[in-house]
């Protein structure tokens, strides 16, 4: 993996490669995702915060085919994406899970190979038949499928099972496995999860060397350091809309997210009251008596 070129920004900014328009989802009475738009152009790397239950990973599966969102329209491209997770990633877009999604009984080459189905032409008669033709696409897929493992820092693992894997390596892995469908865009969903400060660092420095290869990524993140370090532009959902959007300076010192994370007391919140009638009793107590001294009403 190459560290030279992990700053932010250096490649420039190029035509819109997802278009996520008026994007809906909802789950009978509930609203997981309401009216969102969101781009992403080559060369960014484009993050998107929230609080827990915001529908961020909701966003993600209306993106990758996985929900067929109630109302909006996705393009990669300019291509209106097909409701078909395996056709949207056959067109570009792969992801990976917030909860792990890995074959844990095998290899960790095999979980590559896995992911390049989508990009190996031999079909299935090739495959049963085991002609010269399967063979030889067979042997350029384990090769790249190595070239991936290295990129990743796991080629000295790949003949392990998945399962073996300490945690950070599997979300290693499930990278390396999304990779290997060839993508122009990268979809991560909380990549960082569970990894000890070393790890994210890593993780960071993995990104941005995906992102010099020419691939753009969006990334759910709620490790603000990561996201912020990371990414030309962050996009903030809450309760299913986007707050804000902007570059990290702009999201850090908006008023309006600080108050998302941390939950504005609204009118009439509980408690409210309560302070009101305490107050009002310490107005009205009758003259200092028994106070103890020190206290407010002595002076
Ligand atoms: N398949 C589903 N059916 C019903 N409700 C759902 C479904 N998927 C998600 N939801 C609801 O949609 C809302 C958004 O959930 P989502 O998982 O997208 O949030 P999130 O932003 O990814 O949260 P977190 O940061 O905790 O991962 C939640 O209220 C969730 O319960
Ligand atoms: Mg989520």
């Amino acid at each position: 993996m190459t560290t030279d070129t992990t700053t932010k920004g250096t490649t420039a900014t190029g035509e819109t490669v997802l278009d996520a328009r008026g994007v809906t989802m909802r789950f009978g009475g509930l609203t997981a995702v309401r009216n969102v738009n969101l781009t992403v152009n080559s060369g960014e790397i484009v993050g998107l915060i929230g609080p827990n239950g915001a529908g961020k990973t909701t966003f993600f599966n209306c993106l990758t085919g996985l929900y067929i969102p109630t109302e909006g329209e996705v393009r990669y491209k300019d291509q209106v994406l097909p409701p078909k997770s395996f056709k949207v990633t056959a067109a570009g877009i792969a992801r990976t899970f917030q909860n792990i999604r890995l074959f844990a009984n095998m290899t960790v080459l095999e979980n590559v190979l896995v992911g390049r189905h989508t990009r190996t032409k031999e079909g299935l008669w090739s495959a049963l038949l085991r002609g010269p033709g399967f063979h030889k696409a067979e042997a350029a897929s384990r090769e790249r499928a190595m070239e991936l493992l290295e990129f990743v820092g796991l080629d000295a693992k790949a003949e392990h099972l998945a399962r073996n894997l300490p945690y950070g390596e599997q979300r290693k892995l499930e990278i390396a496995r999304a990779l290997a469908s060839e993508p122009g865009l990268l979809l991560l969903d909380e990549p960082t999860a569970g990894m000890n400060p070393q790890e994210t660092r890593a993780t960071e420095e993995l990104v941005f060397a995906i992102r010099d290869k020419g691939i753009a990524v969006l990334v759910i993140e709620h490790d603000m350091r990561f996201i912020f370090n990371l990414c030309d532009r962050v996009a903030v959902l809450v309760q299913g809309e986007k707050l804000v959007e902007g570059d990290s300076a702009t999201v850090q010192g908006d008023e309006r997210v600080v108050a998302a994370y941390l939950g504005e007391p609204f009118e009439d919140a509980p408690g409210k009251e309560e302070i009101a009638e305490v107050e009002a009793a310490e107005a009205n107590a009758d003259a200092p008596t028994d106070a103890a001294p020190g206290k407010e009403n002595d002076r």
